[in-house]
C-alpha cells in the first residue's frame, strides 16, 4: 500500500497543535475517516480485479514447443556428461512481441535432461548472463557440494561441473536455479529444464514413453508482460505470495495446442510457477490416470479428474483420448485451504485458466492400457523413526528466523529415519520442499493423506493453519560443511529467507560452518 504513504504523510501534519479541540477531533475523525476509506475502497478495487481467469478466451493457435533433449557426450570412463550454458536471448513468448528471457543453451527454459539409474553423470554448467547464479537438481539425491544450492555460485564466466551417480527410482525432477535472494528473479526470467530419470521398472513398463510423440513434458508457468512485451517483475500490490500472472505459458508456449497420435498420452505436469498453484484437470471432467508423483512412480495408477500442484511439484498423468477429438487441460480453483476470504484472492484461489488443447488425429496408433501394477515403493518406514523435528512456518520465516547462510539449522545423522512435522502458523498458503531425499506423508492436516499424495514426494502444500507429517530418510552421502536446504518453494518466500539449511553427517558428528564453495562431498555410499 505505499502508494498511499504520502497522502498519510501530509493528513498527520496538519493536525497541528493550532487546531482548537473540536475542529481538532472533527479533523481527526476525518483523517481517521480518509485513512481507512482509501486504502479500503482501493483494497476493495484491487480485490475485484484480482481474480483472474482466461476459461474461454484462448484461441490454441500455436503448436506447444517440446523442450529438446540434450544428447550426453561420454568421457573415458563412461561417465555422461551434459553441458548446459545459461544465457541471456530473446525470445517470441506473446505472438509478435519481443521479450528479454534467459535460458540454458537457448533462449529460453533449458532442454530436457535424461540418465538412468546407475549411470555417473557429470553437469558441466557454465555461466554466460551477467550475474552470478546456480543451478539446483530439484529431487536429485547426490552429495550436498552437486545440490547447486545458494553455496554452489557459478561467477559469470565460470563453469560449474559437479558429479553424481544416479541411485533413485525413475522420477520427472527438474533444474533451476537457486541463487540466494535471486532464485525468483532468475526463473522467472526462463531458467528452467526438466531431468527425466529411467530404471530397469521403468524401461520394462508399458507406459507411453518416446519423448515429444506420447510422453510430453509441461512447464507450466504464470506471467505477466508489460506493454512493451517485457516480462513484468512488479511484486503485485497486495500479494501475500508474490507475483502471480494472469498469462500461462506452458513450456515457454502462450496460447498452445498439442497435437495427439496415440490413444494415450502421458504427461509429466511440472509447476514451475513462483507462487501460483494449479488445480489440473480436463474442460469435460474426463478422468485420467495418476501414475507418478514428485519422487516417481506410483504402486499403482490412481485414476482421478484433478490433479493440483504447488510451485516445484510434479505429477505424471496417462489420458486417453478419442481419435479427432479435442479436449482442453484446465486448471480449476486450487484448494488452498482455509485462507481468509479477502486473502484468497490474493493467493490466487479464485483463479482458474485453459492450459492447452490437446488435439487428437483423426486416425490413432492403439496404446497399451496402463498397467494395474507400476512399482514397488521405496519408502521409508515410519515405525524405525528416531524422533520428531518441527518445523513452524511463519510468514516469512521458519522456527522464527530467516535463512542465514552460514548457520546451520538442522543435523541430520545418516541413515536414520525421521518423522518431520511442518505445521503453517501464518494465514497464507506455504509449501515445503526438501532437498536430497524423497518422503512419505503420513498425515495431513489431520487426516491420512489423500491419493495423489500417496507416492513420494519432495514438495507438499502446507495449508494455512494446518500440519502436515512426513517420514524422511537421508542416506548415502554425508559433509558436515556443506548443507542442503528445506524451505517453501514459493519463490518470494524462499528469496525472502524462509530456507533453512541442514546438514547430513556420520554418526557423532559435529556440523561445521559452512563453507561458500563446498568442497566435493564425502561419498559414504562408496565406502561401503
Ligand atoms: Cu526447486 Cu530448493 O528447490
Ligand atoms: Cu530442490
Ligand atoms: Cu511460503
Amino acid at each position: 500500500m505505499r502508494v498511499f504513504g504520502s497522502d498519510r504523510w501530509d493528513a498527520r501534519r496538519e493536525r497541528g497543535p493550532r487546531s482548537r479541540a473540536h475542529k481538532f477531533l472533527t479533523r481527526a475523525g476525518l483523517v481517521v475517516f480518509v485513512l481507512l476509506a482509501i486504502p479500503t475502497a482501493a483494497a476493495a478495487l484491487l480485490w475485484s480485479r484480482a481474480e483472474t481467469s482466461n476459461v474461454g478466451q484462448l484461441e490454441f493457435e500455436r503448436k506447444l514447443a517440446i523442450p529438446p533433449l540434450l544428447e550426453p557426450t561420454e568421457d573415458e570412463a563412461g561417465t555422461k556428461v551434459f553441458d548446459l550454458e545459461m544465457s541471456e536471448g530473446t525470445s517470441e513468448l506473446l505472438v509478435g512481441e519481443a521479450t528479454h528471457t534467459w535460458g540454458f543453451n537457448g533462449p529460453y527454459l533449458g532442454p530436457t535432461l535424461r540418465a538412468s539409474r546407475g549411470d555417473r553423470v557429470r553437469m558441466r554448467v557454465s555461466n554466460a548472463l551477467p550475474e552470478t547464479s546456480t543451478v539446483h537438481w530439484h529431487g536429485m539425491h547426490l552429495p550436498a557440494a552437486a545440490d547447486g544450492g545458494p553455496h554452489q555460485t557459478i561467477e559469470p564466466g565460470k563453469t560449474w561441473s559437479p558429479s553424481w551417480t544416479i541411485d533413485q527410482p525413475a522420477a520427472s525432477l527438474w533444474y533451476h536455479p537457486h541463487m540466494m535472494g535471486e532464485t525468483e528473479e532468475h526463473v522467472y526470467r526462463g531458467l528452467a529444464g526438466v531431468f527425466i530419470l529411467d530404471d530397469p521398472r521403468s524401461d520394462e513398463l508399458e507406459l507411453p514413453r518416446e519423448y515429444g510423440v506420447d510422453d510430453i513434458p509441461l512447464i507450466v508457468q504464470d506471467k505477466r508482460f508489460e506493454e512493451d512485451g517485457e516480462l513484468s517483475d512488479s511484486q503485485g500490490l497486495i500479494s501475500p505470495i508474490g507475483q502471480l500472472g494472469d498469462q500461462i505459458l506452458v513450456n515457454g508456449t502462450s496460447d498452445p495446442y498439442l497435437t495427439i497420435s496415440t490413444t494415450r498420452v502421458r504427461l509429466r505436469l511440472l509447476n514451475g510457477s513462483s507462487a501460483r498453484s494449479y488445480d489440473f484437470g480436463f474442460a469435460d471432467d474426463r478422468e485420467f490416470d495418476l501414475i507418478a508423483t514428485d519422487g516417481g512412480l506410483l504402486e499403482a495408477p490412481e485414476p482421478m479428474d484433478r490433479i493440483q500442484l504447488s510451485p516445484g511439484e510434479r505429477a505424471e498423468i496417462v489420458v486417453e483420448v478419442e481419435p479427432g477429438e479435442e479436449v482442453v487441460l484446465r486448471s480449476f480453483e486450487p484448494d488452498l485451504g482455509a485462507v481468509d476470504f479477502f486473502n484468497a484472492r490474493f493467493v490466487g484461489a479464485d483463479d482458474s485458466f485453459d492450459i492447452l488443447e490437446l488435439r487428437a488425429e483423426d486416425e490413432l496408433e492403439e496404446s497399451p492400457p496402463v498397467p494395474t501394477v507400476l512399482t514397488p515403493q521405496e519408502a521409508p518406514d515410519a515405525s524405525e523413526a528416531q524422533g520428531v523435528r518441527r518445523f513452524e512456518l511463519g510468514s516469512r520465516d521458519i522456527n522464527d528466523v530467516e535463512m542465514d547462510m552460514s548457520r546451520v539449522d538442522q543435523t541430520v545423522p545418516v541413515d536414520t529415519t525421521e518423522i518431520w512435522e511442518i505445521e503453517n502458523r501464518a494465514g497464507i498458503p506455504h509449501n515445503f520442499h526438501v532437498h536430497d531425499t524423497r518422503f512419505e506423508v503420513l498425515e495431513y492436516a489431520g487426516e491420512p493423506p489423500e491419493a495423489a499424495l500417496g507416492g513420494l514426494k519432495d514438495t507438499v502444500l502446507i495449508p494455512p493453519g494446518e500440519t502436515v507429517r512426513i517420514v524422511v530418510r537421508f542416506s548415502g552421502y554425508t559433509d558436515p560443511s556443506t548443507p542442503y536446504m528445506f524451505h517453501c518453494h514459493l519463490l518470494e518466500h524462499e528469496d525472502r529467507g524462509m530456507m533453512g539449511q541442514f546438514v547430513v553427517v556420520e554418526p557423532g558428528e559435529d556440523a561445521e560452518e559452512p563453507t561458500a564453495h563446498g568442497e566435493p562431498g564425502h561419498n559414504h555410499a562408496e565406502d561401503h
